[in-house]
């Protein structure tokens, strides 16, 4: 099978159309969100969720989020405490997903939870939320990659790992955030961030006066298995706050920071001239494919700032950086 690729500039109506019949098949469609991109499935399909396990080899006890095209669809499936209810309306449409009770009978089916009494969702902009809108019913919808590896942020991305398993890529050009959404849960009255993402823990801060508890420590609990310590993997191994090169390794820096012996880098790439952090998050993984791409064993990552989205990227490179299993 090799997938069909369909660009929303020039053919949105069509896209729309083909991505609805093969959902209604109960097959997985590639889509653009604003993040990264999804592998999108109808969230009531069991064949369909199974299907999105299947294609991209991913553990399933490693449950799904839900997309939803807005806040009325999102309360039919699960129940808002007032807390959510207000990040929701702050942030959605947006790369926040709320981790909430799933209301029984709803109709998400129990593949696309991994049986937990909780589901995770999100109201993603533009394509995506159409695509809901037009489809009807929500969207299961993890990174379109294959498990483990590095989420895709162009529809090329997409296709050079799962064209030959895929019926259909909808491209909508570069994922303009480039990390995946923040996951939080509220549990009562306290907010604990599950991922750090697209929404910068300092924001959901200051939109509702609560403090916002990290994680303990690295992937310390299996709560939202994007905290498997070695995931978002490259083919190189990664070094981190790297402050020289060593021969061969390529660099990715933020910034003309000062580097010992970068003229032994085997490429250089800079996540954003002008040191800023979202300009970094959109470019991160691409240049992490990128720097995979030159065929060099190792890459050397300059120090990056936590704050803002400094955190989303840190969790991603630590997570490049683990030792693979
Ligand atoms: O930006 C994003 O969130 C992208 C786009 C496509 O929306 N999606 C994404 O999905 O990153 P995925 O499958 O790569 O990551 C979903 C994370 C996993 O770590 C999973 O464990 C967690 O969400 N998750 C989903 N449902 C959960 C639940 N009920 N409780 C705890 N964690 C949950
Ligand atoms: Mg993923």
């Amino acid at each position: 099978m090799t997938a069909e690729i369909i660009d929303i500039t020039t053919d949105r109506e069509k896209a729309l159309e083909r991505a609805c019949a093969v959902l209604a098949d109960g097959f997985p469609v590639a889509i653009p969100t604003e993040t990264v991109y999804g592998l999108a499935a109808d969230a009531t399909n069991p064949a369909a969720i199974t299907r999105i396990y299947e294609t991209k080899g991913r553990p399933r006890f490693n449950p799904l989020i839900c997309h939803m095209s807005d806040l009325a669809m999102a309360e039919r499936y699960a129940v808002f405490d007032p807390v959510s209810k207000k990040l929701a309306e702050t942030f959605w449409p947006g790369p926040l997903t709320l981790i909430l009770p799933l209301r029984p009978e709803s109709g998400i089916h129990s593949l696309a939870t991994a049986g937990l009494d909780t589901v995770g969702i999100r109201l993603p902009k533009g394509f995506a939320a159409d695509l809901i809108r037009a489809y009807g019913k929500p969207l299961a919808a993890p990174s379109a990659n294959t498990s483990g590896g590095v989420s895709p942020t162009s529809a090329r991305h997409v296709a050079d790992d799962l064209g030959d398993k895929l019926k259909l890529v909808i491209d909508g050009g570069a994922a303009p955030v480039g990390v995946e959404s923040t996951i939080l849960r509220v549990e009562s009255g306290a907010l604990r961030l599950l991922r750090p993402g697209g929404v910068a823990g300092e924001e959901i801060e200051t939109a509702t006066g609560l403090t916002v508890i990290r994680p303990e420590g690295p992937a310390a609990i299996i709560e939202a298995p994007g905290m498997l310590a070695s995931h978002y993997a490259p083919g190189a191994s990664v070094r981190l706050n790297a402050d020289h090169v060593e021969p061969g390794e390529v660099l990715i820096r933020l910034g003309a920071v000062p580097v010992k012996g970068i003229e032994q880098a085997a490429a250089i790439f800079d996540l954003s001239p002008s040191g800023d952090l979202a300009e970094a998050a959109a470019n991160l993984f691409d240049y992490l494919k990128r720097a995979d791409a030159t065929g060099a064993t190792r890459i050397a990552v300059t120090h990056i700032p936590g704050h803002g989205l400094g955190e989303a990227i840190n969790d991603r490179l630590a997570r490049a950086a683990a030792p693979r299993k």
